[in-house]
């Protein structure tokens, strides 16, 4: 079973297999079908593939959020292996990764960190650029898997690599989402099953916004008239931005690329989601 659960471990293998295409899909673990599509896709475009599973305490704002999120390392391994058992898994400890400080280091992202999560969650970014470039350089991936759900993330994550020349190409891959719409999340099983299945209107109204060539205020109007009859998820922000620079943009068209993006919090969980503007 190759899971590796210090850096030596970790050190000693990826040695061995140098000479390989590599693919890397970070994670934090709670593994759900979204994790699994990008480890089947790691598979298909590489020779060898490693997952990570690391709850990265620096990229959480609230420690309440670190503390609730799931951990469950023997049926994520199980599940990897089921794909296929020559998965490598790399699940570190705290020291590991962080042997001096828990601290997040600065990275400039190019405005990318100013607006939605970045506005609402001071450092967090920070600290998922520095927990990458951490798995970056122990993996060396030749391909990096993320998905679109945290497409700020993605944005941010291409953005770095480009700036800093670091010689891995970012896979962004679609979102998953449960038989309701719901963008698959691992926060998603901290909800209680009826609010879990009334969470489906999220993505049936960012739906509806882009399949109807709405104008901007339309779409606002309509994402805050659908949340009000949900009154138990508070809506954090609702906006159409341009995809490369995740500006807000001037009015929605069908030329260039737009994306919509909401963030909303229920029972004390966040829930993020994202839709193409066509
Ligand atoms: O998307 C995630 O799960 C995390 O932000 C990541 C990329 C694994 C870094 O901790």
């Amino acid at each position: 079973m190759p899971l590796y659960q210090n850096l030596e471990a970790l050190h000693r293998e990826r040695k061995k297999y140098l000479g390989n295409q590599c693919g890397l899909v970070p994670t934090m673990g709670a593994l759900h079908q979204g994790h699994l599509a990008l480890i089947e896709r790691a598979q298909i475009e590489n020779e060898t593939v490693w997952v990570t599973i690391f709850v990265n305490p620096t990229q959480f704002n609230n420690p309440s959020d670190l503390h609730a999120y799931p951990v469950r390392l023997k049926e994520d391994v199980d599940a990897i292996h089921k794909i296929n058992p020559n998965i490598h898994v790399f699940a570190p400890s705290i020291k590991d990764m962080y042997p001096k400080q828990v601290h997040a280091e600065l990275h400039a992202c190019n405005g990318l960190d100013a607006v939605m999560e970045g506005a609402d969650r001071p450092n967090h970014f920070n600290g998922v650029i520095t927990i990458v470039s951490k798995l970056f350089e122990v993996i060396n991936p030749n391909r990096a898997y993320f998905g679109e759900k945290d497409f700020q993330q993605l944005q941010i994550i291409k953005n770095w690599v480009k700036t800093a020349n670091i010689p891995t190409t970012i896979v962004p891959c679609s979102i998953v989402r449960e038989n309701n719409g719901l963008a698959m999340s691992s926060r998603n099983e901290l909800l209680t099953k009826a609010t879990r299945a009334e969470a489906g209107f999220i993505y049936k109204t960012l739906e509806q916004c882009a399949s109807n060539g709405m104008k901007k205020e339309a779409i606002y109007d309509h994402i805050t008239n659908m949340f009000a009859k949900h009154p138990t998820f508070t809506l954090h922000y609702a906006l159409c931005v341009d995809e490369t620079t995740l500006k807000e943009v001037a009015e929605v068209n069908a030329l260039d690329k737009q994306r919509l993006f909401v963030a909303t919090s229920v029972e004390g969980v966040r829930l993020i989601d994202n839709i193409a503007l066509k």
